[in-house]
C-alpha cells in the first residue's frame, strides 16, 4: 500500500502586491510505497519544495478535487509524529551539544531522558559521530554538522522523512559520503524518504524511484524505478546511462525554465479570480 498518495494536486500562489496568481503545481499525482526512497528531481522553481510542504501539511493546495493521503488519511496539518522534515540549511542550536541537538525533537515528543540519550547515541554511532556527542556545533565541520542534522531528523523515528535538498550546501565529495551514510541508515532502519534535489547524480546515486518534474507549472513528467544495485558507483556504464536518460528529459525542462523571457512569463500568470 502507498504510504503517501498525492492525486491531482494543483497549487496557485496569490501574490498580494500585484494581485496576480501564479500556478506552481499543475495536477500532480505521485505516490510512494512504504520504505521507498523517492527522489523529486527538477529544475529550480518547478515546485519541488511546494509539493514537499504540501505533503508535510505546511502548505495548502487548490481546492479543485486534488487530494493528499498519508497512511490513508487526508493531511490536514503538520504531524511531527508521522513525518520529520529536514530543510536545506539545517540549523543546529549553537548553545546545545551535538547530543542535545539530536535529542531536541525527542524532548518535544515527551520521550524519557534515558531513551532520548540512547536513541540519539544510536544515530550518532551510525554516522560515526559518537565521540563528538559532547562537542558544540562550532567545533564541527560543515559535513559533520550536516550528519548531526540527519541524526536529528532520523532519531524522531517517524515513518516518513521529508528532505529538501539537504546536502545542497556541501561540496561534491561530502555529498557523496553523507549520501552513503543516509542510504546505509535507510537500509537498516527502513523508513519512507522523500528527497528533493536538482542534482542528477544525487538522484541516480540515492534514489529507489525518481520522479522528474517539468518546468513551472510543475507536473510529473516521468517516474522511473532505479534498478541499479547497491552499493552504487558513480560513473559506471549503467549509472551514466541512467543519468543520460534523465538528462535528456531534464534538459528540455531546464531550458524551458531559464529561457522563459519576462514577457513570456506573464503568460503563465493567471488573473486572480
Ligand atoms: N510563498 C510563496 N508565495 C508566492 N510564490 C511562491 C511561494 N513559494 C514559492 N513560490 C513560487 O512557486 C514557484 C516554485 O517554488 P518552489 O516550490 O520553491 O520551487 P523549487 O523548490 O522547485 O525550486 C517559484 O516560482 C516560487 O517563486
Ligand atoms: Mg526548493
Amino acid at each position: 500500500m502507498a504510504i503517501i498518495e498525492v492525486t491531482g494536486v494543483s497549487k496557485t500562489y496569490h501574490d498580494q502586491s500585484s494581485g496576480r496568481a501564479v500556478r506552481t503545481l499543475d495536477n500532480v499525482s505521485i505516490s510512494a510505497p512504504e520504505n521507498d526512497f523517492l527522489i523529486l528531481l527538477g529544475p529550480s522553481g518547478c515546485g519541488k519544495s511546494t509539493l514537499l510542504n504540501i505533503i508535510a501539511g505546511l502548505t495548502s493546495f487548490d481546492d479543485d478535487g486534488g487530494r493528499v493521503l498519508v497512511q490513508g488519511k487526508p493531511v490536514t496539518g503538520p504531524n511531527p509524529k508521522l513525518m520529520a522534515y529536514m530543510f536545506q540549511d539545517p540549523v543546529l542550536y549553537p548553545w546545545r551539544t551535538v547530543l542535545k541537538n539530536v535529542e531536541f525533537g525527542l524532548e518535544a515528543q515527551g520521550i524519557s531522558k534515558d531513551e532520548r540519550r540512547e536513541r540519539a547515541l544510536k544515530y550518532l554511532r551510525l554516522v560515526g559521530l559518537e565521540e563528538f556527542a559532547h562537542a558544540y556545533p562550532r567545533q564541527l565541520s560543515g559535513g559533520m554538522a550536516q550528519r548531526v542534522a540527519i541524526c536529528r531528523s532520523l532519531a524522531l523515528e517517524t515513518d516518513i522523512v521529508l528532505m529538501d535538498e539537504p546536502f545542497a550546501a556541501l561540496d561534491e565529495q561530502s555529498r557523496i559520503l553523507i549520501g552513503d551514510e543516509l542510504v546505509s541508515i535507510w537500509r537498516q532502519v527502513r523508513r519512507t524518504i522523500v528527497f528533493v534535489t536538482h542534482s542528477l547524480t544525487e538522484a541516480v546515486y540515492l534514489g529507489q524511484r525518481i520522479a522528474l518534474f517539468s518546468a513551472r507549472p510543475g507536473r510529473i513528467k516521468l517516474e522511473i524505478a532505479n534498478p541499479l544495485p547497491r552499493p552504487r558507483s558513480i560513473g559506471t556504464a549503467e549509472f551514466n546511462q541512467m543519468v543520460d536518460t534523465l538528462w535528456t528529459q531534464l534538459k528540455a525542462e531546464s531550458l524551458a525554465s531559464i529561457k522563459r523571457e519576462p514577457a513570456e512569463q506573464e503568460k503563465i500568470l493567471l488573473p486572480k479570480e
